[in-house]
């Protein structure tokens, strides 16, 4: 596996595979990196002749107060990873880089409307930032298709929309959520959990299943979502939202939607967790 730091350099690369036929997947990451992460690449793998990872950790999509300078780096430990799991190149690039004019003054995509609805309402301009390096870095690498990970949900549909109103030669790979044997959705921000903390976080998860299970019983979604506060708060989470929504776009569900998904944030700590369950109401 070869580690890379320049774009010159990556497209060179990545332009020799080209010519020679291959196809070439990319993950995208902001590196300390899980079996979560570990997914994608072999869903990468299993479509394509190359893998190119990117280990970047982007400054445009954290907020003032946000974790940017506590954010994990491990890169060694994540290379060996890597080089295990199949990836053929990782890419490094320098922060300066990938805004060489400064992350304030540069052209940025915005996908209005998915972006300001859950995480986008509590992280202002966080889209804003995860749309932009991903659009940044699509031109970088230029692959034929890109895994994100369902664990970031609202993401995932963030991506899916750039790309398709931008017509972007790129298909999304989807790849379901890995977790730990309790439950708990594997995180990078995992880490920053205490002992104690880290025994009350699958609660989270709990509190999807049993919102999906009322669900499924036919109770209606303000009672579901209201109920899974409470259960939250009761654990000793505090919940950011818990929302049911449309699958396909977040809407607010409407009598005939059948494609759901529950979508939940809440702290605990200095962690800010996430997870989602999908299903189908009939
Ligand atoms: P990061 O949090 O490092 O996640 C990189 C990718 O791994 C994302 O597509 C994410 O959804 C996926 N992922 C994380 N945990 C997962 C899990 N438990 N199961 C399955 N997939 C998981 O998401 C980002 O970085 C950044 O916003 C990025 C897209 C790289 C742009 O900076």
């Amino acid at each position: 596996m070869e580690m890379i730091e320049l774009v010159e350099r990556l497209r060179a690369r990545i332009g020799a595979w080209r010519a020679a036929g291959a196809r070439v997947a990319f993950v995208p990451t902001m590196g300390n990196l899980h079996d979560g992460h570990l997914a994608l690449v072999e869903a990468a793998r299993a479509q394509a002749e190359r893998v190119v990872v990117s280990v970047f950790v982007n400054p445009l999509q954290f907020g003032p107060k946000e974790d940017l300078a506590a954010y994990p780096r491990t890169l060694e430990r994540d290379c060996e990873r890597l080089a295990e799991g199949g990836c053929d190149l990782v890419f490094v690039p320098a922060v300066a880089s990938v805004y060489p004019r400064g992350s304030a003054a540069q052209t940025i995509v915005e996908v209005p409307g998915l972006s300001d609805v859950l995480c986008g309402a509590s992280r202002p301009g966080h889209f804003r930032g995860v749309a932009t390096v991903v659009c940044k870095l699509f031109n970088m690498v230029q692959p034929d298709l890109a895994c994100f990970g369902e664990k970031d949900f609202q993401q995932l549909l963030v991506i899916r929309r750039m790309v398709e109103d931008l017509a972007m030669p790129v298909q999304i790979l989807a790849v379901p959520t890995v977790r730990e044997a309790d439950g708990l959705a594997m995180s990078s921000r995992n880490g920053y959990l205490t002992a104690s903390e880290r025994a009350l976080a699958p609660t989270l998860y709990r509190v999807l299943c049993a919102a999906r299970d009322a669900l499924q019983t036919g109770l209606p979604v303000a009672r579901v979502e209201q109920q899974a506060c409470a259960d939250l708060r009761a654990a000793g989470l505090l919940p950011d939202y818990v929302a049911v929504r449309a699958a396909a776009d977040l809407r607010t569900v409407t009598a005939t939607d059948a494609e759901l998904v529950i979508l939940a944030a809440a702290r605990l700590g200095h962690a800010r967790l996430i997870d989602n369950l999908r299903l189908r109401r009939d």
